[in-house]
Protein backbone atom coordinates (compact mmCIF):
# COMPACT_ATOMS: atom_id res chain seq x y z
CA UNK A 1 0.00 0.00 0.00
CA UNK A 2 1.25 3.34 -0.66
CA UNK A 3 -0.11 6.81 -1.20
CA UNK A 4 -0.21 7.08 -4.57
CA UNK A 5 -2.74 4.10 -4.60
CA UNK A 6 -6.68 4.76 -5.10
CA UNK A 7 -9.41 4.59 -2.92
CA UNK A 8 -11.95 2.13 -3.75
CA UNK A 9 -15.78 3.21 -2.76
CA UNK A 10 -18.42 1.07 -2.79
CA UNK A 11 -22.06 0.75 -2.81
CA UNK A 12 -24.67 -1.54 -3.81
CA UNK A 13 -25.71 0.89 -7.24
CA UNK A 14 -25.98 4.47 -7.34
CA UNK A 15 -26.62 5.50 -3.45
CA UNK A 16 -23.03 5.62 -2.83
CA UNK A 17 -22.62 8.32 -5.46
CA UNK A 18 -23.41 11.06 -3.12
CA UNK A 19 -20.17 9.58 -0.65
CA UNK A 20 -18.05 9.43 -3.73
CA UNK A 21 -19.01 13.39 -4.53
CA UNK A 22 -17.98 14.21 -1.08
CA UNK A 23 -14.57 12.41 -1.13
CA UNK A 24 -13.78 14.02 -4.64
CA UNK A 25 -14.57 17.78 -3.43
CA UNK A 26 -12.50 17.22 -0.11
CA UNK A 27 -9.69 15.13 -1.15
CA UNK A 28 -9.31 16.42 -5.27
CA UNK A 29 -5.61 15.16 -5.38
CA UNK A 30 -6.75 11.40 -4.37
CA UNK A 31 -7.28 8.65 -7.52
CA UNK A 32 -10.99 6.67 -6.76
CA UNK A 33 -12.50 3.83 -8.07
CA UNK A 34 -16.13 3.38 -8.00
CA UNK A 35 -17.99 -0.11 -7.89
CA UNK A 36 -21.67 0.58 -8.02
CA UNK A 37 -23.24 -3.45 -7.65
CA UNK A 38 -26.26 -2.22 -9.60
CA UNK A 39 -26.85 -5.84 -10.61
CA UNK A 40 -27.54 -7.21 -7.27
CA UNK A 41 -29.38 -3.95 -6.02
CA UNK A 42 -31.65 -3.49 -3.60
CA UNK A 43 -29.17 -5.25 -0.65
CA UNK A 44 -31.17 -3.35 1.97
CA UNK A 45 -34.23 -6.26 1.51
CA UNK A 46 -31.75 -9.15 1.70
CA UNK A 47 -30.58 -11.34 4.62
CA UNK A 48 -27.34 -10.31 6.56
CA UNK A 49 -25.78 -13.45 5.12
CA UNK A 50 -26.57 -12.50 1.66
CA UNK A 51 -25.55 -8.91 2.21
CA UNK A 52 -22.06 -10.26 3.58
CA UNK A 53 -21.42 -12.63 0.67
CA UNK A 54 -21.74 -9.86 -1.61
CA UNK A 55 -19.54 -7.44 -0.01
CA UNK A 56 -16.88 -10.17 0.13
CA UNK A 57 -17.00 -10.11 -3.45
CA UNK A 58 -17.21 -6.11 -3.91
CA UNK A 59 -13.78 -5.63 -1.60
CA UNK A 60 -11.90 -8.91 -3.63
CA UNK A 61 -13.25 -6.59 -6.72
CA UNK A 62 -11.55 -3.62 -5.75
CA UNK A 63 -8.13 -5.67 -4.34
CA UNK A 64 -7.41 -6.32 -7.96
CA UNK A 65 -7.32 -2.04 -8.34
CA UNK A 66 -4.47 -2.01 -5.81
CA UNK A 67 -6.62 0.32 -3.65
CA UNK A 68 -4.92 1.71 -0.63
CA UNK A 69 -8.25 1.69 1.45
CA UNK A 70 -11.89 0.99 1.03
CA UNK A 71 -14.61 3.25 1.97
CA UNK A 72 -17.77 1.24 2.33
CA UNK A 73 -20.32 3.98 0.77
CA UNK A 74 -23.03 1.54 2.10
CA UNK A 75 -24.93 1.84 5.33
CA UNK A 76 -26.83 -1.56 4.90
CA UNK A 77 -22.71 -3.16 3.91
CA UNK A 78 -21.45 -1.29 6.81
CA UNK A 79 -24.13 -2.91 9.05
CA UNK A 80 -23.99 -6.26 8.04
CA UNK A 81 -19.99 -7.01 6.77
CA UNK A 82 -17.68 -3.96 8.43
CA UNK A 83 -16.69 -5.79 10.98
CA UNK A 84 -15.70 -8.92 9.06
CA UNK A 85 -14.14 -6.83 6.34
CA UNK A 86 -11.99 -5.00 9.63
CA UNK A 87 -10.94 -8.36 10.66
CA UNK A 88 -10.09 -9.94 7.25
CA UNK A 89 -8.50 -7.21 5.44
CA UNK A 90 -4.87 -5.63 6.61
CA UNK A 91 -5.92 -2.43 4.88
CA UNK A 92 -8.40 0.89 6.03
CA UNK A 93 -11.57 0.28 6.07
CA UNK A 94 -13.92 3.17 6.49
CA UNK A 95 -17.45 2.73 7.29
CA UNK A 96 -20.67 5.00 6.97
CA UNK A 97 -22.29 4.43 10.25
CA UNK A 98 -20.16 5.41 13.18
CA UNK A 99 -19.38 9.10 11.41
CA UNK A 100 -23.15 9.65 10.63
CA UNK A 101 -24.03 8.41 14.30
CA UNK A 102 -21.82 11.05 15.71
CA UNK A 103 -22.71 13.70 13.86
CA UNK A 104 -26.49 13.24 14.39
CA UNK A 105 -25.71 13.28 18.67
CA UNK A 106 -23.40 16.19 17.90
CA UNK A 107 -26.62 18.12 16.00
CA UNK A 108 -29.16 17.01 18.36
CA UNK A 109 -30.58 19.64 21.23
CA UNK A 110 -33.52 17.40 22.59
CA UNK A 111 -31.86 14.47 21.84
CA UNK A 112 -34.56 12.56 20.06
CA UNK A 113 -32.71 10.96 17.51
CA UNK A 114 -34.35 9.67 14.16
CA UNK A 115 -32.85 7.56 11.82
CA UNK A 116 -34.40 6.46 8.33
CA UNK A 117 -32.80 3.54 6.74
CA UNK A 118 -33.27 -0.32 4.72
CA UNK A 119 -34.48 -2.96 6.25
CA UNK A 120 -31.64 -5.07 7.06
CA UNK A 121 -29.53 -1.36 8.28
CA UNK A 122 -32.81 -0.96 11.12
CA UNK A 123 -32.71 -4.62 11.81
CA UNK A 124 -29.47 -5.15 12.77
CA UNK A 125 -29.70 -2.12 15.10
CA UNK A 126 -26.09 -1.15 14.23
CA UNK A 127 -27.30 2.39 14.55
CA UNK A 128 -28.90 2.52 17.87
CA UNK A 129 -25.67 1.23 19.30
CA UNK A 130 -23.47 3.37 17.23
CA UNK A 131 -25.97 6.50 18.43
CA UNK A 132 -26.11 5.29 22.55
CA UNK A 133 -22.06 4.88 22.41
CA UNK A 134 -22.10 7.94 20.54
CA UNK A 135 -24.14 9.75 23.38
CA UNK A 136 -21.83 8.32 26.02
CA UNK A 137 -18.29 9.56 24.70
CA UNK A 138 -20.44 13.03 24.47
CA UNK A 139 -21.59 12.44 28.04
CA UNK A 140 -25.54 12.66 27.20
CA UNK A 141 -28.05 10.96 29.11
CA UNK A 142 -31.06 12.37 27.50
CA UNK A 143 -30.16 10.99 23.98
CA UNK A 144 -32.97 8.59 22.53
CA UNK A 145 -32.72 6.59 19.61
CA UNK A 146 -36.04 5.79 16.66
CA UNK A 147 -35.72 3.97 13.99
CA UNK A 148 -37.69 3.58 11.32
CA UNK A 149 -37.20 1.31 8.31
CA UNK A 150 -38.26 3.20 4.10
CA UNK A 151 -37.31 0.25 1.74
CA UNK A 152 -38.99 1.88 -1.05
CA UNK A 153 -36.77 4.66 -1.01
CA UNK A 154 -34.07 3.03 -3.09
CA UNK A 155 -35.94 1.97 -5.84
CA UNK A 156 -37.52 5.51 -6.18
CA UNK A 157 -34.31 7.30 -5.87
CA UNK A 158 -32.77 4.96 -8.62
CA UNK A 159 -35.51 5.53 -10.28
CA UNK A 160 -34.59 8.89 -10.78
CA UNK A 161 -37.98 10.17 -8.73
CA UNK A 162 -37.03 12.55 -6.22
CA UNK A 163 -39.93 14.68 -6.07
CA UNK A 164 -42.97 12.69 -7.59
CA UNK A 165 -46.30 12.54 -6.21
CA UNK A 166 -45.48 8.60 -5.31
CA UNK A 167 -42.58 9.53 -3.43
CA UNK A 168 -44.22 11.66 -1.03
CA UNK A 169 -47.09 9.80 -0.82
CA UNK A 170 -44.17 7.03 -0.19
CA UNK A 171 -42.48 8.77 2.64
CA UNK A 172 -45.34 10.48 4.23
CA UNK A 173 -46.59 6.89 4.94
CA UNK A 174 -43.14 6.14 6.46
CA UNK A 175 -42.44 9.59 8.19
CA UNK A 176 -45.92 10.60 9.68
CA UNK A 177 -45.67 8.48 12.62
CA UNK A 178 -41.72 9.59 13.38
CA UNK A 179 -42.55 12.91 12.96
CA UNK A 180 -44.89 12.05 15.72
CA UNK A 181 -42.01 11.14 17.83
CA UNK A 182 -41.02 14.83 18.12
CA UNK A 183 -36.95 13.81 16.58
CA UNK A 184 -35.03 17.00 15.55
CA UNK A 185 -32.79 15.22 14.02
CA UNK A 186 -33.07 12.58 11.63
CA UNK A 187 -30.21 10.59 9.84
CA UNK A 188 -30.56 9.52 6.07
CA UNK A 189 -29.47 5.80 7.04
CA UNK A 190 -29.08 5.47 3.95
CA UNK A 191 -26.37 6.83 1.06
CA UNK A 192 -29.35 7.08 -1.79
CA UNK A 193 -31.89 8.86 0.50
CA UNK A 194 -30.20 12.73 0.42
CA UNK A 195 -31.44 12.53 -3.22
CA UNK A 196 -35.27 12.28 -1.50
CA UNK A 197 -34.00 15.10 0.87
CA UNK A 198 -36.22 17.91 -0.66
CA UNK A 199 -38.94 15.53 0.16
CA UNK A 200 -38.35 14.07 3.73
CA UNK A 201 -37.33 17.87 4.62
CA UNK A 202 -40.48 19.06 3.67
CA UNK A 203 -42.87 16.27 5.53
CA UNK A 204 -40.54 16.32 8.76
CA UNK A 205 -40.54 20.22 8.65
CA UNK A 206 -38.35 22.63 9.15
CA UNK A 207 -37.39 22.15 13.17
CA UNK A 208 -35.99 18.51 12.26
CA UNK A 209 -32.16 18.64 11.01
CA UNK A 210 -31.50 16.29 8.47
CA UNK A 211 -27.65 14.59 8.72
CA UNK A 212 -26.43 13.39 5.47
CA UNK A 213 -23.25 11.07 6.63
CA UNK A 214 -21.15 11.79 3.15
CA UNK A 215 -19.51 14.85 4.18
CA UNK A 216 -18.80 13.94 7.64
CA UNK A 217 -17.86 10.11 5.73
CA UNK A 218 -15.11 11.85 3.70
CA UNK A 219 -13.52 13.98 6.57
CA UNK A 220 -13.18 10.72 8.18
CA UNK A 221 -11.42 9.41 4.75
CA UNK A 222 -9.15 12.27 4.88
CA UNK A 223 -8.12 11.50 8.84
CA UNK A 224 -7.91 7.93 8.26
CA UNK A 225 -5.72 8.03 5.39
CA UNK A 226 -3.50 11.22 6.77
CA UNK A 227 -3.04 8.92 10.34
CA UNK A 228 -1.76 5.58 8.24
CA UNK A 229 0.47 8.40 6.21
CA UNK A 230 -1.45 7.43 2.99
CA UNK A 231 -2.85 10.63 2.40
CA UNK A 232 -1.43 11.75 -1.56
CA UNK A 233 0.73 14.70 -1.63
CA UNK A 234 -1.26 16.41 -4.24
CA UNK A 235 -4.53 17.12 -2.34
CA UNK A 236 -3.31 20.11 -1.99
CA UNK A 237 -4.51 20.99 -5.18
CA UNK A 238 -8.17 22.48 -5.35
CA UNK A 239 -10.85 21.94 -7.04
CA UNK A 240 -12.29 24.48 -9.07
CA UNK A 241 -16.03 25.47 -8.27
CA UNK A 242 -17.26 22.69 -10.43
CA UNK A 243 -16.92 18.95 -8.28
CA UNK A 244 -15.71 16.69 -11.86
CA UNK A 245 -15.39 13.17 -12.53
CA UNK A 246 -12.30 12.93 -15.18
CA UNK A 247 -11.32 9.32 -16.17
CA UNK A 248 -7.82 9.48 -15.16
CA UNK A 249 -8.84 10.19 -11.39
CA UNK A 250 -12.00 8.76 -10.90
CA UNK A 251 -12.62 5.04 -12.93
CA UNK A 252 -16.52 3.60 -12.30
CA UNK A 253 -17.27 0.06 -12.90
CA UNK A 254 -20.73 -1.55 -12.47
CA UNK A 255 -22.15 -5.48 -12.34
CA UNK A 256 -25.00 -3.73 -14.40
CA UNK A 257 -25.89 -2.02 -17.65
CA UNK A 258 -23.35 0.69 -17.99
CA UNK A 259 -25.70 3.11 -20.24
CA UNK A 260 -28.08 3.16 -17.61
CA UNK A 261 -25.48 3.86 -14.66
CA UNK A 262 -23.99 6.63 -17.00
CA UNK A 263 -27.45 8.22 -17.24
CA UNK A 264 -28.42 7.66 -13.82
CA UNK A 265 -24.81 7.76 -12.04
CA UNK A 266 -24.59 11.12 -13.82
CA UNK A 267 -27.86 12.75 -12.20
CA UNK A 268 -26.40 11.00 -9.04
CA UNK A 269 -23.08 13.11 -8.93
CA UNK A 270 -24.67 16.46 -11.11
CA UNK A 271 -21.75 15.73 -13.43
CA UNK A 272 -21.10 13.54 -16.56
CA UNK A 273 -19.48 10.49 -16.06
CA UNK A 274 -16.48 9.36 -18.40
CA UNK A 275 -15.29 6.33 -17.58
CA UNK A 276 -17.78 2.99 -16.92
CA UNK A 277 -16.91 -0.54 -17.30
CA UNK A 278 -18.87 -3.43 -16.26
CA UNK A 279 -17.51 -6.11 -13.98
CA UNK A 280 -18.95 -10.08 -13.95
CA UNK A 281 -18.88 -9.72 -9.40
CA UNK A 282 -20.04 -12.77 -9.36
CA UNK A 283 -16.69 -14.01 -10.47
CA UNK A 284 -14.77 -12.13 -7.38
N1 LIG B 1 -27.29 2.62 -0.39
C1 LIG B 1 -27.46 1.54 0.48
C2 LIG B 1 -27.39 1.98 1.92
O1 LIG B 1 -26.77 2.98 2.21
C3 LIG B 1 -28.65 0.65 0.37
C4 LIG B 1 -29.34 0.44 -0.86
C5 LIG B 1 -29.84 -0.97 -1.00
O2 LIG B 1 -30.81 -1.37 -0.36
O3 LIG B 1 -29.21 -1.65 -1.79
O4 LIG B 1 -27.92 1.34 2.79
Amino acid sequence: MNAEGAIGVFDSGLGGLTVLREIRAQLPGEKLIYFGDNGRTPYGSKSPDTVLRYTLQDVNFLLTKNVKAIVIACNTASACASATLREKYDLPVIEVVEPGAAAAVKASVSGRIGVIGTAATINSKVYEKAIYRAAEIAGRTDVRYFGKACPLFVPLAEEGWWDSVITRMTAHKYLDELRGSGIDTLVLGCTHYPLLAEVIGEIMGGGVKLINSASVVAQAVKDRLKREGLLNASNSRVNGPEIDFPAETVQFYTSDSVAKFRELGGKFLKSGIESVEKVDIEAF
